[in-house]
């Protein structure tokens, strides 16, 4: 998938990302974030060191950084406009926040993350993109570090896949969001969406060198997963 086009789709939806109220977008919410919170296997007064790719405007670092006293997080964003927004949000945390523009199917990581962690933003990967930023991330990791991702992924039977986004749109139709951001969910986001099923990806974290990973999560197309590094 080309960055640019999904730069452009975000930077038109950065001002309305948080008020769009994604609790009723996301079936699960607190369970599903909570997860890739939970799942860091570090105290939480531990001096971590966190790279969080796609932050966007700051949900699930906020979790993170709130939970994780002394942990310090960069965090890599391709859109301006997602960033700023993470920026105002996150202001209390500056001295343990880097934020920093770029793509993270292109940029190197380094190697000294204790925790990689991102969320519904890998899935704008093609496969090849998908297995090329797990190596990525294997390297980026310390010995004892942890891989956890919270993405869209899809199922292994097209009938039951069918099902999932049938009951999706409803749970957005119950939770009373807007008809317009409906139909641009399975519409215009058909163009930068790419959903690969769990278990091909938990291969393809073993194949990057992930000795253990597992699905920690799933509701629906909503799935927690990830790998630990011996
Ligand atoms: C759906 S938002 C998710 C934001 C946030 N993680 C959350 O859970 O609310 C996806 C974010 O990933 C970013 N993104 C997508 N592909 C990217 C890439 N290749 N490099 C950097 N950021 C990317 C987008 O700009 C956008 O801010």
């Amino acid at each position: 998938m080309k960055s640019e086009k999904i730069k452009k789709h975000f930077q038109k939806w950065a001002k309305d990302y948080d008020s769009s109220k994604r609790e009723r977008i996301i079936p699960g919410f607190h369970d599903f974030y909570g997860a890739v919170v939970k799942m860091i296997p570090f105290k939480k007064g531990g001096r971590i060191n966190i790279l969080e790719l796609g932050t966007g405007t700051g949900m699930l670092t906020e979790m993170i950084l709130s939970c994780y006293s002394e942990a310090k997080l960069t965090g890599i964003d391709l859109t301006d406009e997602m960033l700023l927004q993470a920026e105002r949000k996150l202001k209390r945390f500056k001295n343990r926040l880097i934020l920093k523009r770029g793509d993270f199917s292109t940029t190197s990581f380094g190697s000294d993350y204790d925790a990689v962690i991102s969320s519904l933003a890998i899935h704008h990967l093609t496969a090849d993109g998908k297995k090329r930023v797990y190596k990525k991330i294997y390297k980026s990791l310390k010995k004892g570090g942890v891989f956890i991702n919270a993405d869209m992924v899809k199922s292994k039977s097209v009938s039951i896949q069918k099902t999932y986004l049938k009951l999706w749109e409803g749970f957005m139709r119950d939770g009373k969001v807007d008809e317009e951001y409906i139909k641009r969910r399975f519409h215009g986001a058909k163009k930068v969406d790419i959903y690969d099923t769990a278990d091909e990806q938990l291969i393809w974290l073993k194949k990057a060198g992930f000795k253990d990973a597992d699905v920690f999560y799933k509701y629906w197309n909503f799935a927690v997963f990830g790998g630990f590094k011996d």
